[in-house]
């Protein structure tokens, strides 16, 4: 199997030959996606087709949007792009932790910056008849004075390609970024993110996530769950990765610098998230995500509060089949709980 093949290679260089491969259509074939009727939702104004998302990383400057949607994700979310391309860390950055089902990365937001992404995106809309939904995640250049102003001019540029925006202040590869989830600093950000959005008509209704970090304290969390009920923020992304190393991990590769994703962060970014979901009352839809690797940690997941979820890692040890798998079995276990709809569901161990 292609996925065997590729775990022979470095993990960067079978992440560009997939790229590659799925761009130029060699690999994969337009399915015809099932309907689940039962994982439909509006959340935000947004008609998801089911709740299972590619999490930002994967298709950092919106190559391949569309056999991502043909695998049969409900969404897919592209980036994290910065204003100016840049080339992040040095190499090696990617680490396959096997043993643990997780990876190690601090790529640095490796990315072809704005322009290049706009023209992908444009690309995609051209080609894309039937539509599709996408999310927009950026971040910050790592030697940009004014962080602030780098959102600014991305949610400017990029906004309007998206049906939502994705503010990322978690990445653990990017000096000083992970501060701006600080009290008063996430408050500024908010605030001049939604004067910068109630400037423009085409910006103005269009639902902005914050992607926080699993390594946030009680007190941080907390925090950020009454700046968002005070000021209206859309929703949450819970988690990035995280740069704590659990005592489990077994890899050879487990002390190597970054964020930790997969398997292993699982039970911790679902402990978050359903922390967040309490201190927020239910009252902001939230994106789950971290370690899913099959239906049964999906529904995990919506039950602990996620509105939405997304995987990346598990995608690098199962490959694309694993993508209808767990809509499969996500859809079997809220008919055999005896519920109509998914939204039935979210918080429901909370
Ligand atoms: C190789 C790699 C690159 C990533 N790059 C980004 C990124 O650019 N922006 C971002 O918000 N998250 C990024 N992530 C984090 C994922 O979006 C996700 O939050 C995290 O990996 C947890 O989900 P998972 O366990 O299903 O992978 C990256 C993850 C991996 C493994």
């Amino acid at each position: 199997m292609l996925i065997n093949l590729l775990r022979l290679l470095p993990p960067e260089t079978a992440h560009d030959i997939t790229i590659k491969l799925l761009k130029s259509n060699l690999v994969f074939k337009k399915n015809k996606k099932e309907e689940f009727r039962a994982l439909t939702q509006t959340i935000l104004g947004i008609d998801f087709p089911n709740p299972l998302g590619l999490a930002a990383g994967f298709d950092k400057n919106a190559e391949v949007i569309m056999p991502m949607l043909s695998y049969g994700f409900g969404f897919v979310e592209v980036g994290t792009i910065t204003p100016q391309s840049q080339k992040g860390n040095q190499k090696p950055r990617v680490f396959r932790l096997l043993e643990d089902e997780g990876v190690i990365n601090h790529l640095g937001f490796n990315n072809d910056g704005s322009e290049k992404v706009i023209e992908n995106l444009k690309s995609f809309y051209k080609a894309d008849k039937a539509g599709g939904i996408i999310g927009i995640n950026l971040g910050k250049n790592k030697s940009t004075k004014n962080d602030i102003d780098d959102y600014l001019y991305s949610i400017e540029k990029l906004g309007i390609y998206g049906n939502y925006i994705t503010i990322n202040i978690s990445s653990p590869n990017t000096p000083g970024l992970r501060d701006l989830q600080l009290r008063g600093r996430i408050e500024t950000l908010v605030k001049k993110i939604q004067d910068k959005q109630n400037e423009s008509k085409q910006l103005g209704n269009k639902p902005i996530f914050i992607k926080i970090s699993p390594d946030l304290d009680d007190e941080q969390l907390r925090d950020i769950a009454l700046m968002s009920l005070a000021n209206n923020v859309n929703g949450l992304i819970i988690s990035n990765s995280t740069i704590k190393r659990p005592s489990s991990l077994v890899s050879s590769y487990k002390n190597e610098l970054g964020g930790l994703s997969g398997k292993p962060i699982f039970v911790d970014s679902t402990i978050i998230l359903k922390k967040m979901y309490s201190l927020t009352n239910g009252q902001i839809p939230l994106i789950g995500v971290g370690g899913i690797s099959n239906g049964y940690e999906c529904y995990e997941k919506i039950k602990a509060g996620a509105s939405l979820v997304q995987l990346y890692t598990s995608l690098i040890y199962q490959g694309p089949q694993i993508i209808n798998k767990i809509i499969k079995e996500l859809n079997g276990l809220i008919l055999t709980d005896g519920f109509k709809n998914i939204s039935e569901v979210i918080g429901k161990s909370s």
